[in-house]
């Protein structure tokens, strides 16, 4: 049995007296294409945060590759390979797009400051940077700062800054929230050509996109999972469609 990139196990998270999180499992092999769906509130943002470590769990255990990171900072899970998008951008508006991505290549090579300082960043690294925004569709827009870019494409330049830092797993949490219907396609290719062996997390409502890319997927509500497993599998799964669609038996809900 091959080593899980990312392995959650009996996850338990709660506000205050709110149990957000309860015994949840989810395993991400390298190269998952794994989705995560759920009604609104099922507790999924919070789950990428505490897998990500921004949020600290109260029971249960978080393995990246062999290492036990159950109580590890989120930089410190970020340097064992595990990177996220956000569901709200978290760009420098007055950046470049190439200046953004080369500042996290800079981070990965752990040159983090000298950027900043005046340095002129290495060629090889201001190539990289070219290379990964143009594979993302990014390369007209490569010399303007992050505040001219349209929504669509600060969304795919996060995915870039994450991309950039060469994660093993990278979570993604509703990239294609606000994507106007046209683009969502766009972001699917996107998704379709990352690496062989990145384990990928997609937090998503598009059903469609949901159904397009993953090759497996979990149900969360109420902070827990429903069902796990192949998306036709989890599809007609009985308390899928009683709990999750509100679907009674002799009405079932079509997903897509
Ligand atoms: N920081 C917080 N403090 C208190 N309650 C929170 C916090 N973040 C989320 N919640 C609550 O936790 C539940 C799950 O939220 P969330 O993980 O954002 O759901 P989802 O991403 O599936 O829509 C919701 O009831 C939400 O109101
Ligand atoms: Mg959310």
């Amino acid at each position: 049995m091959m080593t899980p990139a990312l392995q959650a196990t009996d996850v338990s998270l709660a506000f205050g007296r709110l149990a957000v999180l309860q015994s949840v499992d989810l395993v991400l092999h390298p190269g998952a294409r794994h989705a995560l769906i759920g009604p609104n509130g099922a507790g999924k943002t919070t789950l990428v945060n505490a897998l990500t470590g921004e949020l600290a769990i109260q029971a249960g255990r978080i393995i990246l590759a062999d290492t036990d990171v159950s109580a590890a900072k989120p930089h410190e899970r970020a340097r064992l390979g595990l990177q996220r998008t956000f569901q709200v951008n978290s760009l420098f508006p007055d950046l470049s797009a190439k200046a953004s991505v080369v500042l996290s290549i800079n981070e990965r090579e752990g040159l983090g400051g000298h950027w900043w300082r005046g340095a002129r960043p290495r060629t090889h690294i201001v190539d990289e940077a070219a290379d990964l925004l143009a594979r993302l569709g990014l390369d007209a827009m490569m010399h303007r700062p992050v505040r001219e870019l349209a929504y669509g494409q600060q969304r795919l330049l996060e995915l870039a800054l994450a991309l950039a830092r060469r994660p093993s797993v990278l979570l993604l949490d509703e990239p294609a929230a606000g994507l106007p219907a046209g683009q969502r396609a766009g972001l699917l290719e996107v998704l379709e050509a990352l690496p062989n062996n990145l384990a990928i997390l997609l937090v998503e409502h598009d059903m469609q996109l949901v159904f397009e890319f993953a090759s497996s997927m979990s149900v969360l509500a109420q902070g827990r999972i429903l069902a796990d497993g192949p998306p036709d599998q989890v599809r007609g799964s009985e308390a899928v469609q009683r709990a999750y669609l509100g679907a009674r038996p002799d009405h079932p809900v079509s997903f897509a």
